[in-house]
């Protein structure tokens, strides 16, 4: 019974003890985002993983995102407080069938993007960020055949900004896939004038409609710099968080589903991360990511070729 803790102290006290670094996506609940060492995006978050001294990287994000964690920093325990964080990316994608297409398109390269498994890592050229994945993009020459998974609208926007024809599995992020264009248009038309920020992992429906279309760093660089004072953020809301702590006289407003609000475009994976199973977390070392040593290998090549080519 953990009712009667002091849950925050607790945490400072095991991440000492334990010489713990904590990090934390912006999709985290506010709590974990204010004790957090680090708050970032999926990139900021892997380069993190690979820098740290600590012992032990308590990863307050989904699963794919603490394996990238032991993938760069083997040698440190590496913990998630729920193991069932996953993601609806990485369930759309399974290995095997990813193997066969690629297998089926024999001159195209595997650029894909982190929100996957291990197993489609190490079957993948190259991977991306959604930070990254711009910058990645241009150094490939466009007579290179690709094929991009698992997001098909990342690999959607990215085929139009570059006009490229990349062959695109089809996954979806279940959060950004329940935007409403109908909704989004009512609250543009409520405040006129209010820009929109959009990740690319929306459906091009909401994308067509963002005056800013990049990662979670991104969007949260665009809040802090658009001359106005009100910002419809299509992405999950728990950025907001940031945004009103950087900018308390502004007005952020989370894009709606079809509702009329934005409670359903909450990531259910991100959500189940809690201050007691981080706690527990911290206090059991478990849940722990294990990875086999040739897994590991297999997919660090693939995300070596990103942190090269992203800087
Ligand atoms: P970024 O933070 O890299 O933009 O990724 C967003 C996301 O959906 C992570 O699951
Ligand atoms: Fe996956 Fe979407 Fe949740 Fe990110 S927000 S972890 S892409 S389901």
């Amino acid at each position: 019974n953990l009712s009667g803790l002091d849950l925050r102290a607790e945490i400072e006290r095991l991440r000492k003890e334990r010489n713990a670094v904590i990090l934390a996506h912006y999709y985290q609940k506010p709590e974990i985002q204010d004790l957090a060492d680090f708050v970032g995006d999926s990139l900021e978050l892997s380069r993190k993983a690979a820098d740290t001294d600590a012992d032990v990287i308590a990863f307050c994000g989904v699963k794919f995102m603490a394996e990238t964690a032991k993938i760069l920093s083997p040698q440190k325990t590496v913990i998630l407080p729920d193991m069932d964080a996953g993601c609806s990316l990485e369930d759309s994608c399974p290995p095997e069938q990813f193997a066969r297409f690629r297998a089926q398109h024999p001159d195209h390269i595997a650029l894909t993007y982190i929100n996957c498994s291990a197993a489609v890592k190490a079957l993948s050229d190259i991977i991306v960020t959604s930070s990254s994945a711009e910058t990645i993009i241009s150094q490939i020459p466009e007579s290179q055949k690709i094929i991009f998974g698992p997001d098909r609208h990342l690999g959607g926007y990215l085929n139009r900004k570059f006009g490229r024809d990349m062959l695109l599995w089809p996954g979806v992020c279940i959060v950004h896939e329940a935007f409403s264009e109908t909704e989004l248009l009512k609250l543009k038309a409520q405040h006129p004038g209010a820009p929109v920020a959009a990740h690319p992992e929306c459906p091009p429906h909401i994308v067509d409609h963002a005056d800013y279309v990049g990662s979670t760093s991104g969007i949260l660089q665009f809040a802090k710099s658009f001359p106005g004072d009100t910002l419809i953020v299509a992405t999950e809301p728990h950025i907001i968080h940031q945004m009103e702590l950087a900018l308390p006289e502004k007005t952020f407003i989370g894009a709606p589903g079809a509702d009329g609000n934005c409670n359903c475009n909450i990531c259910p994976y991100m959500a189940l991360n809690t201050m007691e199973k981080l706690y527990l977390a911290l206090r059991d070392l478990k849940p722990r990511i294990e990875m086999d040593e040739e897994l590991r290998l297999a997919a660090r090549k693939s995300l070596d070729r990103m942190l090269e080519m992203a800087s």
